[in-house]
């Protein structure tokens, strides 16, 4: 899967993309991130980005002779496939994040991870101007929550971490996503609990049914105890 982060602060990726399951999903070419920083499609001297709403109010609104441009710059780029880079042949699926979107769920994570490229755009300030929106450069907008974040980059690196353990070979055997919380094996219930060694801790003990080498009465109590 392709994924272009078009952010201000490509910065902020540090760490959740260079570690772990993410790094290692990259090196395997399971997922080819590219990022774009905003700021250079900026206008005048100051590469500005963003400007004072119309009818008052605090905070600044991401400009759409900013974002747009850009938005067209990353697809074409994509399509085209800049020199060492696979073209891609389909269409992007565009997502904005913002709190007015609609909530992330496993069922979308999962949804989203069969696509084959994805365009995110990480809002800052108030937001974006809505006309990107209605004029149809975005395809869907996404919440990750009800709150407000100072961004869409920890949303962004939230739905990469959702997507990319979807993506068959990102995890190992030991870490695979078929059995686990939210998924439809598990009928979109929270997972059973979990327990290892020692058998007891702190004179808590693990439950006695999961000692007793009995196959199907633990899995008719992982099925009781789901959530
Ligand atoms: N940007 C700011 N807050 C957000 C949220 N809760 N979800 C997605 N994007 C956001």
């Amino acid at each position: 899967m392709r994924i272009d982060i078009l952010t201000l602060f490509p910065g902020m990726f540090t760490g959740p993309l260079t570690e772990s399951i993410l790094a290692r999903a990259q090196e395997a070419k399971l997922l080819d991130i590219h990022f774009h920083d905003l700021r250079t499609f900026g206008l005048g001297t100051y590469h500005q980005v963003d400007d004072s709403p119309y009818g008052g109010g605090v905070g600044m609104v991401m400009r759409a002779d900013v974002i747009v441009p850009a938005l067209e710059a990353v697809v074409q780029e994509g399509e085209k496939g800049k020199k060492g880079q696979k073209r891609k042949k389909g269409k992007p699926w565009r997502i904005y994040f913002s709190p007015r979107g609609k909530k992330l769920k496993q069922a979308k994570v999962e949804r989203l991870a069969k696509r084959e490229w994805l365009i995110l755009l990480c809002g800052h300030y108030e937001g974006i101007d809505q006309r990107i929106i209605d004029g149809g450069w975005i395809d869907e907008e996404v919440s990750i929550g009800d709150y407000v974040l100072t961004g869409g980059e920890l949303p962004a690196m939230v739905l990469i971490d959702a997507i990319a353990r979807q993506i068959p070979g990102v995890l190992g055997k030991e870490e695979s996503a078929a059995e686990e919380s939210f998924s439809a094996s598990l009928k979109r219930k929270k997972e059973y609990p979990h327990y290892t060694r020692p058998e007891e801790f702190k004179s808590l003990r693990v439950p006695d049914v999961l000692l007793s080498g009995n196959h199907s009465k633990i899995q008719q109590w992982r099925i009781d105890s789901l959530k």
